[in-house]
């Protein structure tokens, strides 16, 4: 049985069907499956190895590289800050105490109510912005605490 309504196949036969190789749209199909479910099930790592006409092992291999795809569901909010070099520099650490206060959860756990997960990763490629700060895949620059309160006021 497919992990995915009807609905949801068009559209990764959508991705699948924009480029001159249906591979080239894995990664598109896989930002979209990590949307829907909050991460790529087992289930639909099979769907999309039958569906692209590859080993399961080469979705696997895809979707465990990139942080934007995640094994165990993530939040509603997904909060990721990143832990690199310069962020640390820049105070990454301290930032990573705050969100870890303020949502009541530690690094790699999600809220019992399931609205934010809480990440840090390796660098986000913002390095001049640290300690940088990406929600829900969207860069939000350099976090301080005052950038951090408003942010969840806005994602209640
Ligand atoms: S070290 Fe943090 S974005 Fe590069």
């Amino acid at each position: 049985m497919s992990p995915f309504t009807p609905e949801q196949e068009k559209v990764l036969q959508g991705w699948a069907a924009r480029y001159p190789a249906p591979l080239m749209g894995l990664g598109e199909a896989l930002r979209q499956v990590q949307e829907w479910h909050r991460c790529v099930t087992d289930e639909d790592e099979d769907y999309l190895a039958e569906f692209f006409g590859v080993p399961r092992s080469r979705i696997r291999e895809v979707a465990t590289f990139f942080p934007s795809y995640t094994q165990k569901p993530t939040g509603r909010h997904r909060i990721g800050l990143c832990r690199g070099l310069s962020c640390s520099l820049a105070g990454s650490q301290s930032m990573c105490a705050c969100l870890e206060k303020k949502l009541g959860i530690k690094d790699g756990e999600t809220s019992a109510d399931g609205r934010f997960s809480l990440e840090t990763m390796e660098c986000l490629g913002a390095c001049d912005q640290g300690p940088a700060l990406l929600v829900n895949d969207e860069l939000k620059g350099a976090a301080t605490e005052e950038s951090i309160s408003r942010l969840l006021e806005e994602l209640k």
